[in-house]
């Protein structure tokens, strides 16, 4: 397959592929955090990563929730569908945690009444700020309508991660989706969705079974992701029997 890269990212690479409205991603062995400050190589993390999204991309396409994910090509690669990212992270909390607790004070675990949608301008020069609807209307972002689409479908999104994580025993406790508009113009889910991009809870535990184990220097993630894939995969094939 001739192909070029795209877009060098911090998790992935981004590659076309035969099809014109369709790219290849590959999962990197890369860590981040700090909006790329803190940067580590983690062998196996692409592969699980890959995996992980794909199993839940798929699940949230039965679901009739569209997204860009279209196959695993292998271990670390996958076929998506090409879209224009529209350049804002949106970030839905069902707990306060992270950012949320440092920025309103407010006791980390707390259980949000209902969750709360926030939104980021993805943009790594200003270190990805903080901002509200009128700013994207400002920046032409999103058109009004546009941008209800993706809080209900964000709303819509987190009723079902809920229920994948909830049957793995695994609290949902925040995530951050990104959307891009794809060669007919609809608005789709984009990116990933791995621990890499939500804060999971073990249900009995309470421990982090995801990024900030890296975050706050608490030790390897590749055990934790691969306990969450295996978990995953298990549901899986209990459904399918
Ligand atoms: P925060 O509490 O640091 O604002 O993060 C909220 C959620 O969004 C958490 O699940 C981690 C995820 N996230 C990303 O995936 N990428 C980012 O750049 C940031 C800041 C957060």
């Amino acid at each position: 397959m001739e192909t070029t890269l795209i877009y060098e990212g911090k998790a992935k690479n981004v590659y076309s592929s035969d099809e014109p409205n369709v790219l290849r991603l590959e999962y990197l062995d890369q860590a981040t955090a700090l909006n790329g400050k803190k940067k580590d190589v983690v062998k196996g993390k692409g592969e699980l990563n890959n995996q992980i999204t794909s199993l839940i991309f798929s699940e949230l396409s039965k679901q009739s929730i569209s997204n860009h994910w279209i196959k695993i090509l292998s271990k670390n690669e996958q076929l998506v569908k090409k879209v224009k990212i529209i350049p804002l992270e949106v970030v839905l909390r069902n707990v306060a945690a992270g950012s949320f607790t440092r920025r309103l004070g407010v006791k980390e675990g707390t259980i949000l009444e209902h969750p709360i949608i926030e939104f980021y301008y993805k943009d790594d020069l200003l270190d990805d700020p903080f901002i509200n609807d009128e700013h994207i209307a400002y920046l032409s972002l999103a058109s009004k309508d546009e941008l209800a689409y993706i809080k209900s479908e964000t709303l819509k999104i987190n009723n079902a991660l809920i229920k994948i994580f909830d049957d793995i025993d695994v609290t949902l406790v925040d995530f951050k989706l990104e959307f891009g508009k794809d060669a007919n113009g609809a608005i789709i889910l984009s990116d990933e969705v791995t621990p890499d991009t939500c804060r999971l809870w073990d249900k009995s535990t309470r421990t982090s079974l995801d990024k900030d184990i890296y975050r706050k220097d608490l030790g390897n993630i590749i055990p934790i992701y691969q306990e969450i894939l295996s978990r995953l995969k298990n549901k899986g094939e209990d459904k399918d029997v």
